[in-house]
C-alpha cells in the first residue's frame, strides 16, 4: 500500500514536537554491531518507534526500536537504533518510511551501515567497504506506487546514489585512521536465507563485491528525496560457497562485535568532517 504524504507529515510533526527546537542534520541507520553508537549520543532525546504515529516497529534480534537524536561527532544526528528489513515482512515502503520522515524533520544526509557477505575473493572477512554503488534487481522498488512529488520526481536519477564528496571524506578518514577501506558494489538480496553459492557467484559476475539484506531501499528513497548518502559495509563473512563452511547469524554477529571499535571510529571521523 502507498502511504499518503499526510502520514509522513504526521510522523515528522510528532518527532519535531518531541525535539523541542533541535533539528538533526544527519540520519543514521546502523547495522549489526554499531547500534550501540546510538547510546553514545550526547544530550540524547530518545523516541521509541512505537510512540511515533505510523511508524513500524523493528523485530530483528539485536535491533532496538528507537530514534535517538542529539550530538555525535560534533554533528546533529538522528540515529535509528534498529531498522526494518523486508524479510521481517515489511514492504519496501515500510522499510524506508523513516528516511522520508527524517528528511521532513530536517535531515539532509543519510549515513547507513550494514553487515554484508564478501563476494570479492581478493578481500577478507572483517574488512570495511565503502559503498560506491549498488545492485537491486530483486523485488519491487521502494518508490513503486503513486509518486509523492513533495519528496521527488517520478523517475529519479540513480547515477550517483552514494554522494562522491562524502566518499572522499570516508577515504580521508580511513587514511587518517590507518584503516584499509575497500570500495565496491553492494548487491541487495531479500533474505532471510543466506545466498546459495550459485547466487554468490551470480552476484560476482554481475559486478558485486558484497551481498546483503538491507540499506538499498533506504538509499533509493533518500536519493529520491534529494538527500546525500554515505554507506559502509562491514564484510562480516565470505559469501556462501567461497569457504567450505556454512554461514550463520552467529558468525555475522561475532565479527560485527569484534570489529565494532574501528568501525565506530571510522563513522565518527566521517561525521566530524561532514
Ligand atoms: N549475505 C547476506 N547478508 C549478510 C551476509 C551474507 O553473507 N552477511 C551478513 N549479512
Amino acid at each position: 500500500m502507498s502511504y499518503p504524504f499526510s502520514h509522513y507529515e504526521e510522523s515528522a510533526n510528532y518527532i519535531t514536537s518531541r525535539l523541542r527546537g533541535f533539528v538533526p542534520e544527519i540520519a543514521m541507520v546502523l547495522g549489526s554491531g554499531l547500534g550501540y553508537l546510538g547510546d553514545t549520543v550526547e544530550d540524547p532525546i530518545a523516541i521509541p518507534y512505537g510512540d511515533i504515529p505510523h511508524f513500524q516497529v523493528s523485530t530483528a534480534p539485536g535491533h532496538a526500536g528507537r530514534l535517538v537524536c542529539g550530538t555525535l561527532g560534533g554533528k546533529k544526528v538522528a540515529v535509528m537504533q534498529g531498522r526494518m528489513h523486508h524479510y521481517e515482512g515489511y514492504s519496501f515502503e515500510d522499510v524506508s518510511y523513516a528516511i522520508r520522515v527524517l528528511k521532513l524533520v530536517g535531515c539532509t544526509t543519510l549515513l547507513v551501515t550494514n553487515a554484508a557477505g564478501c563476494v570479492n575473493r581478493d578481500w577478507a572477512a572483517g574488512d570495511f567497504m565503502l559503498l560506491t554503488d549498488h545492485i537491486k534487481i530483486f523485488l519491487d522498488s521502494p518508490l513503486r506506487g503513486e509518486n509523492l512529488p513533495q519528496f521527488g520526481t517520478r523517475f529519479p536519477d540513480m547515477s550517483k546514489v552514494y554522494t562522491p564528496a562524502l566518499q572522499d571524506i570516508a577515504r580521508e578518514s580511513a587514511k587518517e585512521l590507518g584503516l584499509t577501506l575497500r570500495e565496491g558494489v553492494y548487491c541487495y538480496f531479500p533474505g532471510p536465507q543466506f545466498e546459495t553459492p550459485a547466487e554468490v557467484r551470480a552476484a560476482r559476475i554481475l559486478g558485486a563485491d558484497a551481498v546483503g539484506m538491507s540499506t538499498v531501499p533506504e538509499a533509493i528513497v533518500a536519493v529520491h528525496a534529494g538527500m546525500n548518502v554515505l554507506g559502509f559495509s562491514l564484510l562480516s563473512n565470505m559469501g556462501a560457497g567461497i569457504l567450505d563452511q556454512p554461514l550463520s547469524s552467529e558468525e555475522v554477529n561475532e565479527m560485527a562485535e569484534s570489529r565494532k571499535e574501528p568501525f565506530a571510529k571510522l563513522i565518527l571521523s566521517c561525521l566530524e568532517k561532514l
